[in-house]
């Protein structure tokens, strides 16, 4: 079977990565330190997936064990790095953490594929390198923007050290992702975004609040210029998002098979091409569980930009993927899942 590493494979975003590379006839391998994720997420991927993932629990900076994992993997014909610390707010309490980490644990990931001939790399990278983009939707093809955050800025190097070193002809090729804002959940509830500390994103702050964990939402900022004067996002349903990830490795290589030695790399949005308001994300959200929602318009939060949200015409063209699930039904599922937690306390 065709393994593939899958660092930070125990997170929100690469533990449904994990799923849908089961169901894609791939033999995922977990990297990851649990410093932002919980075992139980192993657990999960058991009752999905029939049996628990291999999961070796260490830091992606760790050179010498992550050599260990690949050499006692020879079939490993490619990678998906997640593993980052992502909270943009703490990113800018400490920047030091963030750039050793997030660049850190690249570096060591492509020296190790580089000494072990693994050349296909998938990249977690985010919308959050076009800062406040020019015009919206956004393309590929926009300016990039000084970053907004220290996280944005670790995204834009990381993208600029994999294209350097696929451009160096060492045999790497790789795929770059911009995730627009990821939500939702496995529609079983075994799996979905494990609220770990307070959470920051809205989707978490919504599922607390509802579920009385905490009190009304606070809507930061009620004078944009927007439609109803709350900021635009691109919510994407996570399983959609996983499914880009088996998509951009079939690019790189059919069904794990390499048919060329070309050097490649791209980049492409991964959102669902349409702009929801804060407020639109709580009347969804009400419209589609049925629950109440109070909420609060509150001052703005620092480093918040406008709207932002994704053109995919070219992952479409490439990829031929594209987001099939919407905003009511990735609401549902994380509504489930935070209900799964509540039984589970
Ligand atoms: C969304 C909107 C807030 C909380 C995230 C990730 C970042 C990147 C992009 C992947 C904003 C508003 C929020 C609340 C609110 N993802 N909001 N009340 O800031 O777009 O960034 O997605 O790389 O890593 O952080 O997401 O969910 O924090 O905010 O009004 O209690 O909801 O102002 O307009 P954001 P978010």
């Amino acid at each position: 079977m065709k393994k593939i590493v899958v660092t930070g494979g125990a997170g929100f975003i690469g533990s449904h990565t994990v799923v849908e590379l089961v169901e894609h006839g791939f033999e995922p391998i977990i990297v990851d330190d649990f410093s932002n994720s919980d075992r139980r997420v192993l657990d999960g991927l058991e009752r999905i997936c029939g049996s628990a993932p291999r999961c070796y629990e260490m830091d992606c900076q760790d050179g010498a064990r992550l050599r260990d994992v690949f050499r006692e993997h020879r079939d490993v014909v490619g990678a998906i790095h997640f593993a980052a610390s992502k909270a943009v707010g703490e990113s800018m309490e400490k920047p030091l953490q963030y750039y050793q980490n997030n660049i850190g644990s690249l570096l060591t990931l492509l020296d190790v594929m580089q000494e072990f001939s693994v050349q296909d790399l998938v990249f977690s990278s985010s919308c959050c390198v076009y800062g406040e983009p020019e015009e919206v939707p956004v393309t590929e093809e926009a300016k990039i923007q000084p970053p907004a955050s220290v996280y944005g800025a670790t995204k834009q190097i990381c993208e600029t050290i994999i294209r350097d070193v696929v451009a160096s002809g060492r045999g790497l090729r790789a795929v770059a992702l911009r995730y627009f804002n990821p939500i939702g959940a496995h529609p079983s509830a075994a799996i979905g975004e494990l609220p770990l500390g307070t959470p920051e994103n809205l989707v978490p702050v919504i599922l607390q609040s509802a579920a009385g964990i905490r009190g009304p939402v606070h809507v930061f900022g009620g004078d944009w210029g927007t439609r109803d004067g709350t900021c635009v996002r691109d919510y994407i349903h996570v399983m959609d998002l996983a499914a880009a990830h088996v998509e951009a490795l079939d690019w790189l290589s059919p069904a794990g098979e390499r048919t060329t030695d070309e050097a490649r790399y791209e980049v492409f949005n991964v959102g669902t091409g349409r702009g929801t308001t804060v407020l639109e994300a709580i009347q969804a959200f009400q419209r589609a569980t049925g629950e109440n929602l109070e909420y609060e318009i509150h001052p703005r939060r620092s480093g918040d930009i406008e709207q932002v949200y994704a053109n995919c015409d070219k992952v479409i063209r490439a990829l031929g993927w594209q987001a099939k699930r919407g905003l009511d039904e990735a609401l549902r599922d994380a509504w489930r899942w935070q209900m799964s937690l509540e039984k589970s306390r």
